[in-house]
């Protein structure tokens, strides 16, 4: 019987088996995926696996889509998403890459998951920036003056949840980015808890950064995340590991000839400049799947 909500409650629930044994509470977590997309999930897998070389080009056209429906489900462009292995990845990538002096403040919240302290924690210890809080409120106006309050005018960057996985708040990042955005301060939005859970359109939020992951809300493989990075702010970062796939022209030994150091090659002009080496690519087959099958549901 279709719901209220026009989809089919009674089936989606029976592409979620283990749910006849419990009553699953932990999405926020790690979600549970629906048999529809671990069919395509092992199938994928066994495809990449079997085929090997032979089977580069689909795997790779199926991480090329992944990356495609993750940039149409939060509204960016597909250049300026790079596919993580999860949200933390997206935090740590660009405590490591963004340029911050010592005296550079780091704002943050008092509801923060380890994925956002410890990379900052790291980058102060590294002599880049300097963690300052806020604390949240269950009422969104609340939160807002308690974030105006602690800005200050070394204050570079803004880090905060879109929902506190410690209670569960919802944050007002549109109005939070927006002052922001007027006075030049950066902003990163752990979308962990909220992506897959209701509808997030990042350039409506008007962050520079956000980070996420598939296996959460999504319902997607584990170990899949992503790191989205607005296309002007690209250059802010550079990464701080590089490898083949990660360069703009790609590695070609006469092009670094006897001293790579000196050779003209710079990061990819996109989010990819993050991704280099073999990948697992098979896995985010899947997390296509997932969204295409989450968006299913209307
Ligand atoms: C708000 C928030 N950020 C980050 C993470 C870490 O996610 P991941 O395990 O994908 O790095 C979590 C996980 O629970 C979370 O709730």
């Amino acid at each position: 019987m279709p719901s209220s909500s026009g989809f089919d409650l009674a089936a989606a629930r029976r592409a979620l088996p283990i749910l006849d044994e419990v009553t699953y509470l932990n999405t926020g977590t790690v979600g549970i995926m629906a048999e529809p997309v671990l069919a395509a999930h092992l199938a994928a897998v066994a495809q990449y696996e079997r085929g090997g070389h032979v089977a580069e080009e689909a795997a790779r056209q199926g991480y090329e889509r992944a990356r495609a429906a993750l940039a149409r489900l939060i509204g960016v462009e597909p250049d300026e998403v790079a596919l993580t292995r999860n949200a933390t990845d997206g935090v740590a990538l660009v405590a490591a890459s963004l340029k911050l002096g010592p005296d550079g403040l780091v704002l943050t919240t008092d509801q923060e998951h380890p994925a956002v302290l410890f990379p900052w924690a790291l980058a102060q210890r590294r002599g880049r920036g300097q963690l300052s809080f806020f604390s949240v409120s269950f009422d969104p106006d609340e939160t807002y003056r308690r974030f105006v309050r602690a800005v200050r005018p070394a204050t570079r960057l803004v880090v905060i949840s879109h929902v506190s996985c410690e209670t569960g708040a919802r944050l007002p990042v549109e109005a939070i980015c927006s002052y922001c955005r007027e006075r030049g301060i950066l902003t990163l939005v752990d979308c962990a808890q909220s992506v897959g859970q209701f509808g997030v359109d990042l350039r409506q939020m008007g962050c520079d950064f956000a980070t996420g992951n598939g296996h959460k809300w999504l319902c997607g493989p584990k170990g899949t995340g992503f790191l989205y990075v607005r296309a002007d702010r690209l250059p802010l970062l550079e990464p701080p590991l590089v490898g083949a796939g990660a360069t703009a022209p790609p590695f070609d030994r006469r092009l670094l000839g006897e001293d790579p150091a000196a050779a003209p090659w710079d990061f990819v002009a996109s989010a990819r400049r993050f991704e280099y080496g073999t990948r697992n690519l098979h896995d985010y087959a899947a997390l296509s799947a997932a969204i295409e099958y989450l968006e299913g549901f209307g």
